[in-house]
């Protein structure tokens, strides 16, 4: 084949980044947004064709799937970029994904997952791994890393709707996740806090039970702060989305930027409330509706 083409869609952390680095359960889940990446066989070295992201990680990435010489990349996605929406994630697996295509391969799950951790470990050092499986498989999963495969359950969760509410700034997750293992071993009660509160919510959505999520949003962004990934805006944010009626607010993804995710029934009233004070907002919705 001589172009090629591969998707793959971004996430959301409902409940437990950072927890999820060190061996506690996180949930996660795709959303409608995502990346595609395309291939096209050429003359000269593999790099990109046009412009993307300013990143000088983005080479290193293309060439741990691709080979060196003699393929064409461009890359266009509708996630926001480091905001903790999986964009590195979603051009890992789209990637892969793209390369079978081009190779003329049947894509297996196995070599897209190899090709989007290599890409992945470029981007972020030594991540989870919950990103690119979420991206790879769609839905909500309940995800733990463990030294060996990782244990994925997919969670079947009912329609959550939410708020995503861009803090203008992006988040650096290596940064992130390095600065949480510096504040080690002293946060480890708290990251085992964020892991139990995955625990009891679990089950709560696998039954279409909402009522505990808001509270144990509330909570896991107090632990957040608690092991030092919020900011002063990430916080006001939470704290907007509180004052204006959400049943619960709290950072996803890495922190230290990116977004605030609230769960909200009258979702007019916060956004309303974010773009007032400035900010980019938008709805999303989880789950079987998503
Ligand atoms: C980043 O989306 C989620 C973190 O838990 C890092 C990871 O799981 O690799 C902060």
């Amino acid at each position: 084949m001589s172009t090629a083409t591969g998707h793959a869609p971004g996430k959301i952390i409902l409940l437990g980044e950072h927890g999820v680095v060190y061996g506690h359960r996180a949930i996660a889940s795709a959303v409608s947004l995502g990346t595609t990446v395309r291939l096209r066989r050429r003359a000269g070295t593999t790099c990109m064709d046009q412009p993307w992201a300013d990143d000088p990680r983005l080479q290193a990435a293309l060439l741990t799937v691709l080979d060196e010489e003699g393929i064409g990349v461009q890359i266009e996605s509708n996630l926001p970029i480091g905001r903790g929406m999986g964009s590195s994630a979603a051009l890992a697996v789209a990637l892969g994904r793209a390369r079978a295509a081009l190779a003329g391969e049947e894509a297996s799950n196995d070599r897209i997952d190899r090709d989007a951790w290599a890409v992945e470990r470029v981007f972020h050092g030594s991540p989870s791994g919950i990103d690119h499986t979420v991206s790879m498989s769609g839905g909500a999963v309940l995800y733990r890393k463990t030294a060996d495969a990782p244990q994925i359950t997919p969670l079947h969760l009912p329609p959550i709707p939410l708020v995503v509410i861009d803090s203008g700034s992006a988040g650096d997750t290596a940064a992130m996740v390095q600065g949480v293992r510096d504040r080690r071993p002293a946060v480890d009660s708290l990251l085992q806090e964020i892991g139990a509160l995955v625990e009891d919510v679990a089950p709560q959505l696998a039954n279409a039970d909402l009522s505990g999520l808001g509270p144990a949003m509330q909570e896991n962004h107090a632990l957040l702060q608690g092991i030092g990934v919020s900011n002063e805006t990430l916080d006001a944010l939470v704290d907007l989305c509180m004052a204006t009626g959400a049943q619960g607010a709290k950072l996803a993804g890495a922190g230290g930027g990116g977004i605030v995710i609230a769960l909200a029934q009258d979702r007019k009233a916060v956004l309303d409330a974010a773009r007032a004070a400035g900010f980019d907002a938008w709805k999303i919705t989880i789950g079987s509706q998503a």
